[in-house]
């Protein structure tokens, strides 16, 4: 099996592991995430008829699932306002629809989840709208095939969003007029500890979103050397103390507690920052690594450019400084409408100008305090210019 397409660079060779950390920003993670921002189901809410979906919707958007943990959707307002190429959405009251744009076209949200951001787009969609959803995480699945089967406006497609043209080519679908994605893990994975995203509680090091195909983190380590488990480490995790961590871990002699690697990853780290898990960083790497994160970050970029229409637009929500790095770079590669600069050319090449205004926003203080996992968010946004694809330059 191909793990992955994008293969983690080979850490530099120095005396000691203790190298400077190339970034300060290591994402999303359990430590960033304060018990606050899990919240219990009051009963009544829950849809006693369901089996092992995540059935129920509160008044605002937070989605619950059977295990009662909720996905607090992270920038929303301004994440759907974006995809539908507004400054902000019309004033609500009390939750109804009266003010709804009715705005007909063909939207994709890329990452399901438990669909904050699909509902609060639907609403603003005509009866004739469209909206497919993805998502690699089967539970995720079943919550928006419940919602397609109450909205004849969704479509569901169980697979990686770096699928996009392939899967919207089966629907007969060409183009759209925007594309949002919500990058990363929802807090109902982390906070199921089954799911091995955790180390704060007990599971199987398990870590796919997809646990429906692929290998686990588990079957991983038993077969994966040193020095590439210390490779990922460094390159997806930023962990500077890669090396001895990576020979703990395979001093292990099995892999079947998140909490017993967790424990090995904290003995083994010779430094411990204050308020940070020092299993942090190594169990982000693994679960980027093992899911392909930024491989398929890179393909679904790469596909926005032909998928979109002319005046499309695409919002992208990330937690972390390695995929920003990379949202921010495609949307200046494809909007500066110039090659870089070569000295041996009196003048660089153009390059054919595929978006329009980038812009990045980040969350509210006020968003920031209610959900504490919103710290770290940024929302990258552009609009698709009317410049003709040409095949040889999506990457
Ligand atoms: C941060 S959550 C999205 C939450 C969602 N916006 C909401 O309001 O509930 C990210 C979701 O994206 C899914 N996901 C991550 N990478 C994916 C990929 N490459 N393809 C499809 N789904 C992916 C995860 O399984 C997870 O359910």
């Amino acid at each position: 099996m191909s793990l992955s397409k994008y293969k983690p660079k080979p850490k530099p060779t120095s005396k000691s592991d203790t190298k400077a950390n190339p970034s300060s920003n290591t994402g999303m993670s359990e430590s960033m995430v304060s018990p606050s921002s899990m919240k219990n189901v009051p009963t009544k809410e829950v849809n006693q008829q369901s089996d092992q979906t995540t059935q129920a919707l509160s008044q605002d958007d937070t989605m619950v699932d059977d295990a009662s943990f909720v996905h607090d959707a992270v920038l929303l307002q301004e994440t759907v306002a974006a995809v539908l190429g507004l400054k902000s959405l019309p004033k609500q009251t009390d939750g109804n629809d009266q003010n709804s744009l009715q705005l007909s076209g063909i939207y994709v949200d890329a990452t399901f989840g438990r669909g904050g951001h699909s509902r609060l787009l639907l609403r603003q969609l005509a009866d004739d709208a469209q909206l497919i959803v993805f998502d690699k995480d089967p539970t995720a699945i079943n919550v928006a095939r419940k919602l397609a089967s109450e909205d004849s406006r969704v479509h569901v497609i169980h697979d990686s969003f770096a699928t996009l043209t392939g899967s919207l080519a089966a629907l007969g679908i060409t183009q759209v007029d925007g594309l949002m994605a919500d990058l990363g893990i929802s807090s109902p994975q982390i906070d199921d500890g089954s799911r091995g995203f955790s180390f704060m509680r007990d599971g199987a090091v398990d870590m796919r979103m997809d646990t429906s195909r692929g290998q686990s983190v588990a079957e991983w380590l038993e077969q994966v050397d040193d020095e590439t488990l210390a490779n990922v480490l460094y390159e997806f995790g930023e962990e500077r103390h890669s090396r001895r961590i990576a020979r703990a871990i395979k001093q292990m002699d099995s892999y079947e507690s998140t909490l017993e690697l967790a424990e090995v990853i904290k003995a083994a780290h010779p430094n411990w920052q204050r308020g940070k898990h020092p299993a942090t960083q190594s169990f982000q790497a693994m679960r980027i690594f093992i899911n392909n994160e930024l491989g398929d970050v890179d393909d679904f970029l790469a596909q926005s450019i032909p998928i979109l229409k002319p005046g499309g637009q695409l919002a992208v929500i990330s937690f972390h400084s390695l995929e920003d790095r990379r949202i921010k770079q495609f949307l200046q590669r494809h909007s500066k409408g110039q090659y870089p600069e070569d000295e041996n050319l009196p003048m660089p090449p153009k390059r054919p100008r595929y978006f329009s205004k980038p812009k990045r926003i980040g969350p509210s203080k006020a968003e920031t305090s209610q959900n504490p996992r919103a710290r770290s968010a940024w929302l990258r946004m552009a609009t698709r210019t009317d410049t003709a694809y040409q095949q040889t330059d999506a990457s």
